[in-house]
């Protein structure tokens, strides 16, 4: 058996989302245009920022990189998942399943780390703001993106690791709509109880751990913001509601995904839609209709580039 290649299973089958008609019609629509909205959403936020002189500062370009991140995110699992819905068999090579995992593990993290520099932005906003120019300025901005880039990438990389070299001979059918790791573990052919433990305290600590430290930065920055006097921080509450939103939406998925022991299928597979299609939709409404100054260069963008269509 030794040094045997074990690999025969070249492609996987996915069982998709549901068997009834009108459900994946329901499916079909509102994943496709909530993708569409997501995508056009985040392209005029990458737009806005990068020609709106009054959206350079940390802030803003913050979450013009967190836009990048949702575009690629979103298009990891949604366009395929779209495509397959009516498709009779839901094909995925290997290399397929691997890119994806990978793909989705990296934006992923990244997305967590760059929740946490966004938080840490507002803290020094907030709790700093004499100090804020000279702790926020480009080349700290440039930093916290290097370090939740390889943060990102070396969490998918340990990921990807423990599974590349996995045999599979067996069934190759996952009950899901993209190749997430339980369930891709679950199919090789060899003992992998310990293997699921690992993968899943891997992502069970960075989405847990982040999430801790976000909502701890939160409460701090709330605490602070309450004992001042109320002009300034209606706005500051305003903004920190977005943000909260944003980081229970995103993580709250996510945690249940990886730390609920027990798979109950398909309230995974829905949870996992939520990821998949609504965060990168949601970002870009939260943090802009909640913001005016946003709002105001969107516009601005806007009939900018009607202009030059017309
Ligand atoms: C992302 O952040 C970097 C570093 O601050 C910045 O130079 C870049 O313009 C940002 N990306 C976008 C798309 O705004």
């Amino acid at each position: 058996m030794d040094g045997e290649n074990h690999s025969i299973v070249s492609q996987f089958v996915f069982l998709g989302l549901s068997d009834s008609w009108e459900i994946q019609c329901l499916l079909f629509v509102s994943s496709s245009v909530l993708y569409v909205v997501s995508i056009l959403g985040n392209m005029l936020i990458l737009l806005t920022v990068t020609f709106d002189s009054h959206l350079h500062s940390p802030m803003y370009i913050l979450l013009a990189n967190l836009s990048l991140i949702d575009l690629g995110f979103g298009s990891v699992t949604a366009p395929k998942m779209i495509c397959d819905l009516f498709r009779k068999r839901k094909l995925i090579s290997f290399g397929g399943c691997i890119a994806q995992i990978f793909l989705i593990h990296a934006f992923g993290g990244t997305e967590m780390v760059l929740l946490i520099a966004m938080a840490f932005d507002r803290y020094v906003a907030i709790c700093k703001p004499l100090h804020y120019l000279t702790i926020m300025n480009s080349r700290m901005c440039i930093f916290l993106l290097i370090v939740a880039w390889i943060i990102g990438l070396i969490h998918s990389l340990v990921q990807l690791a423990f599974v590349v070299n996995l045999p599979f001979c067996g069934p190759n059918e996952l009950d899901s709509f993209f190749c997430d790791l339980p369930r891709f573990i679950k199919l090789a052919c060899t003992e992998t109880y310990r293997l699921q433990f690992m993968v899943t305290a891997n992502s069970g600590f960075i989405s847990l751990g982040s999430f801790c430290v976000l909502i701890i930065s939160y409460i701090f920055i709330l605490v602070t913001v309450q004992k001042r006097s109320s002009g300034a921080s209606s706005k500051a509450l305003s903004t920190l509601a977005a943000h909260i939103t944003v980081v229970v939406l995103f993580f709250g998925p996510l945690i249940f995904f990886y730390t609920w022991p027990f798979p109950t299928s398909s309230l995974d597979k829905f949870l996992a839609i939520f990821d998949a299609v609504l965060t990168p939709f949601l970002n870009p409404v939260i943090y802009t209709f909640r913001n005016k100054e946003m709002k105001l260069a969107m516009g601005r963008v806007c009939s900018q580039i009607l202009k030059k269509l017309v």
